[in-house]
């Protein structure tokens, strides 16, 4: 794991910008896509920049289960709104949180991803040290499910909803085993909320109880971080 440390969101995401510009240098590509605040940056860096993704794939990692893709607080909306509406891709890969039929919606994504490995995975954390909507005690070896979300991620993501009775109480989500399948992995942490997630995933013991650590398992993950995400770091 190369962990690298900005002065800020802004220089941090411009450091992550580079990576998309590396692995289109030498053709198309399966990109594996998060939402939330963290990747907002990126997204405008990606949008006012002249790359193309045109021949590109993308996968997306999570999606709220009872959302029409419609919806305003869909993660299928906000990637529209921040990502897809400027920078059409050749198909994206999303989720279908309007699905009732979890098992479909889910083995039917699982073996697209199969079919188009990831080249490139861009991560978030959550304060409890989720990666996609892998909650702590997901298995590493998990693959794409409906989870059941806790009522920490249920109330850091109220903050987009009225209210948080409006947050959904479950997502469909990529597995931790899906993750650690992709070629490479990106993941940007911004806040002192993100601080101790930041340490637990780099310096603590490999454990399910923080999803995130399962990537010290794997040999080519890029850790881009702020000052105030590394401020625990030793
Ligand atoms: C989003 C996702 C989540 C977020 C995490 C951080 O697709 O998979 O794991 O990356 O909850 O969210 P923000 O960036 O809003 O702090």
């Amino acid at each position: 794991m190369k962990v690298y440390i900005y002065d800020d969101i802004e220089t941090a995401s411009q450091a992550a910008l580079n990576y998309y510009q590396e692995a289109l240098a030498d053709g198309p590509k399966v990109f594996g896509l998060a939402t939330g605040s963290t990747p907002e940056k990126l997204y405008q860096e990606i949008v006012a920049s002249d790359l193309d993704f045109t021949d590109s794939l993308s996968f997306n990692l999570d999606e709220y289960v009872g959302l029409e893709a419609s919806h305003p607080q869909s993660y299928n909306y906000f990637m529209h709104k921040h990502l897809f509406n400027e920078k059409p891709f050749k198909h994206n890969y999303l989720l279908n949180g309007a699905n009732p039929n979890e098992e479909e919606e889910c083995s039917q994504f699982e073996n697209l991803l199969q079919e188009h490995p990831i080249d490139l995975q861009l991560l978030g954390i959550g304060r409890n040290g989720h990666i996609g909507f892998n909650e702590p005690g997901s298995s590493f070896t998990s693959k794409t499910r409906k989870i059941e979300l806790t009522e920490s991620t249920i109330e850091a993501n109220s903050r987009l909803f009225d209210s948080p009775s409006d947050v959904p109480t479950a997502a469909y989500s990529m597995g931790i085993g899906s993750i650690l399948n992709s070629k490479n992995i990106l993941l940007l942490a911004f806040g002192e909320e993100k601080a101790a997630a930041v340490k637990a995933m780099v310096e603590g013991p490999v454990t399910e109880e923080v999803p995130a650590s399962a990537l010290q398992k794997h040999p080519n993950v890029v850790v881009i971080l702020d000052q105030a995400a590394a401020s625990q770091l030793s």
